[in-house]
């Protein structure tokens, strides 16, 4: 039997109202309870005042580039990035290679997550064949193999008919489409936010608008299908603006912003600078403004990191040449936590968004401290400081725009189904 008791911490799991001092029993990986000063003559105690007890956070946006990729990460290594992060469970992206377009992919992920990973792997298929934006992918070959969540990640669907079936299967498998809203049109070719710093950069710009009239149009239709659309890493005021309206109106939409988005602006772009290059594109203040009040009001579910590792080879070139994409696992959580250090929301609201509002999202039974449920835990120590060096990441992605950054908040110990899998 396997016991732990963690002692004197601030219990923080908003899935149950839940934010006070108590302690947290763990037994053979499952929560029993959580208690003021409970005793155990067997339990392993862990000390944490101090400290916050959350339920293990969870990133339902992370791609893991096996199979295909291994040279910029593997579900092993992004696992351990996970962990190293304070995520107990993460959903893969299907940019994959083969693309994970069928029930063999999908199984072959699973398998190997079941062997080689020490945090919980959720599993996204395509929406179309070799994210082709064409033709069907297998949906319900992989929902029966065991995907959570439909999306091209890294392409957005652009024709609406394909939209359209894609949405019908969907629902009737039960599964969100998770849309990367950039205009296919208004987004060829360019490689940062449109405006002053592109201008200035010489650079091919992408306009806010072609975020937007995606987000508006996926809207339109899942509404009118009545089905569910997530919006991953939300960007532009624009969008922020009509998935709020969309709410208004009763469709049933979620979206995901990323702590770069919320964090910083295209003017880090500046220099030429491809740590910055990301899909879609960091934007301006006034973006990033949008996105905290929208994170803050409930217009934007959940924190996700869009955790993109590349290869060094890939990020040292030109600009236009650089690969899209950051290494997001490591440094969401001291960025988050700013959120609520800023008063932008709550601390109990910021672990919603990294716990029971993602993981509502996937439809998984995480993110919960609840009696029985698995036992899942990360502990914060909300005021450790420290500086991003991305040569001590896990992840083999050193590619951050944050290096260097002084930071406040880090996970110091990540409990995966009862057991420590990470502490620093
Ligand atoms: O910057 C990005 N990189 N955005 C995406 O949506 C895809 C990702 C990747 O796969 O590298």
């Amino acid at each position: 039997m396997s016991e732990l008791l963690i002692k004197g911490g601030r219990v923080i799991d908003p899935s149950n109202g839940i934010n006070g001092i108590f302690d947290l029993l763990l037994i053979d990986g499952l929560v029993v309870q959580v208690a003021e000063d409970m005793k155990s003559e067997t339990a392993t105690v862990i000390d944490a005042t101090g400290k916050w007890v959350t339920p293990g956070l969870i990133d339902i946006h992370t791609h893991l580039r096996e199979p295909g990729y291994e040279y910029k990460e593997t579900i092993a290594t992004g696992s351990m990035a996970a962990v190293a992060g304070g995520f107990t469970s993460i959903a893969c992206m299907a940019n994959t290679n083969p693309v994970n377009d069928n029930a063999e992919v999908t199984r072959l992920i699973i398998e190997t997550a079941k062997r080689e990973a020490v945090a919980n792997i959720y599993v996204i298929g395509a929406v179309t064949k070799g994210l082709n934006g064409k033709q069907l992918a297998d949906i319900g070959d992989m929902k029966e193999a065991g995907i959570v969540a439909l999306s091209d990640d890294g392409k957005c669907v652009g024709a609406l008919s394909v939209m359209r079936s894609a949405m019908e299967y969907a629902g009737m498998f039960g599964l969100p489409i998770i849309e990367h809203a950039e205009d296919p049109g208004l987004s060829l070719g360019t490689v940062m936010n449109e405006g002053f710093t592109s201008l200035k950069l010489g650079l091919p710009g992408n306009p806010t608008a072609s975020e937007e009239v995606i987000v508006s149009r996926d809207a339109v239709l899942a509404g009118y299908l009545d089905v569910h659309i997530h919006i991953a890493h939300v960007s532009s005021k624009g969008a922020v603006r009509a998935i709020r309206e969309a709410k208004e109106r009763g469709v049933r939409i979620t979206a995901e912003a990323a702590p770069h988005h919320f964090s910083i602006t295209d003017e880090t772009c500046d220099n030429f600078n491809t740590m910055a290059k990301v899909a879609p594109p960091l934007r301006t203040d006034e973006d990033v403004a949008a996105i905290r009040e929208g994170l803050a009001d409930g217009t934007i579910d959940c924190i996700a990191t869009d955790h993109a590792p590349h290869a060094v080879n890939e990020k040292e070139l030109e600009f236009e040449l650089a690969a899209f994409g950051i290494s997001g696992l490591e440094t969401a959580v001291p960025l988050s936590l700013a959120l609520a250090r800023e008063g932008v929301m709550s601390e109990e609201k910021l672990i919603e968004t990294m716990t029971c509002a993602p993981a509502g999202i996937i439809g998984i039974d995480r993110g919960t401290l609840s009696e029985g449920a698995v036992a899942d835990v990360t502990i914060i120590d909300p005021n450790s400081e420290w500086t991003v060096d991305p040569e001590n990441f896990a992840s083999k992605g050193r590619n951050t725009p944050f290096a260097g950054w002084r930071v406040k908040g880090r996970a110091v110990m990540t409990i995966v189904k009862g057991k420590i899998v990470y502490e620093c």
